[in-house]
């Protein structure tokens, strides 16, 4: 068996936000920011430290912030220079990309997360490579998520992607698996259902916005089938995998926060605020100061 290397990663962020209109009319939510560094950042940190060298966001219409994002801030750099601010150049050093080191796609329509990852394809040409929902902020810093996917991957080879068991009343908002054998927190992958009708999930284990993907995935995404929400579903394209290549689920531990969501995104900057030392505390005393 061949183990293609993982270089590659997709940002798919063409979907439009709605939940968190109005301020997604002119801000993508992958810049909403938690605490101070937007949720892509996160995203791009968790690909570098898997030692991803190549990054393609799957972008749309009206998002052209997140190009400039990571471009070199010119004037910025100057003016900050100038006034010997040396924390916050530092801070923008550790956002800094090399050139060429990210592609942008532009996904025409909002047809599915799936046609989002197939907008790639040209880039990602031959390779395995890793896909990662930005808006799904995996939180793990002794041990990131796509890291800990690598390892296992660079293991078993095939497919892997990352799961947690959700409560049973939300299967039906994502794409769950058909367990099969299980070593730990590595759990063999039977079959895959996007949202799946409530009481006819196979396993309460759901897909959180983490993949890593074998280039065939690419060619049957081509055929444009339609899904549920009549989207092309990437769950759908990996389930025709299963059995032809190897698949496997690992449970991701750490602290998942689903930032597509209003509560999921506030929790994030509450939780991470809480752990840094420069807002740590006056956070920690106002939430105490809340408690009846
Ligand atoms: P969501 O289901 O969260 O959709 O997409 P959304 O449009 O981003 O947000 P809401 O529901 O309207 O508030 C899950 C992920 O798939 C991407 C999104 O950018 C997000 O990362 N996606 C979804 C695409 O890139 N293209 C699509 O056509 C659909």
């Amino acid at each position: 068996m061949t183990i293609r290397p993982v270089k590659t990663a997709v940002f798919p962020v063409g979907g439009q936000g709605t939940r968190f209109l109005p301020a997604t009319k002119a801000v993508p939510k992958e810049l909403l920011p938690v605490v101070d560094r937007p949720l892509l950042q996160y995203a791009v940190d968790e690909a570098l430290a898997a030692g991803i060298e190549r990054m393609v966001f799957v972008t749309a219409r009206g998002k052209n912030a997140l190009e400039d994002y990571f471009d070199v801030a010119g004037e910025l750099v100057a003016s900050l220079k100038a006034k010997g601010k040396t924390a916050e150049l530092a801070v923008l050093e550790t956002t800094q990309l090399s050139p060429g080191q990210i592609a942008y796609v532009r996904q025409q329509e909002p047809a599915g997360l799936g046609h989002a990852v197939w907008c790639a394809r040209h880039i990602v040409g031959d390779d395995a490579f890793a896909v990662l929902l930005p808006d799904e902020l995996l939180w793990n810093p002794a041990n990131p998520a796509l890291a800990a996917m690598h390892d296992v991957y660079r293991q078993r080879g095939g497919n892997v992607i990352s799961v947690l068991e959700v409560p049973d009343e939300h299967t039906n908002r994502y794409g769950i698996v058909t367990p099969g054998a299980i070593d730990g927190l590595v759990t063999e992958v039977k079959g895959l259902v996007e949202k799946p009708k409530a009481g006819t999930a196979p396993s309460r284990l759901a897909a959180i916005g983490r993949y890593i993907l074998q280039p065939e995935v690419m060619t049957i995404l081509s055929a444009g089938k339609r899904g549920a929400g009549n989207e092309i579903q990437l769950t759908d394209a990996m389930a025709e995998l299963i059995g032809v290549q190897p698949f496997h689920a690992l449970t991701f531990t750490g602290t998942r926060f689903d930032c597509g969501d209003k509560a999921g995104h506030i929790t994030a900057n509450i939780a991470l605020a809480l752990e840094r030392d420069d807002v740590g505390p006056a956070v920690r005393e106002w939430l105490k100061a809340q408690v009846i």
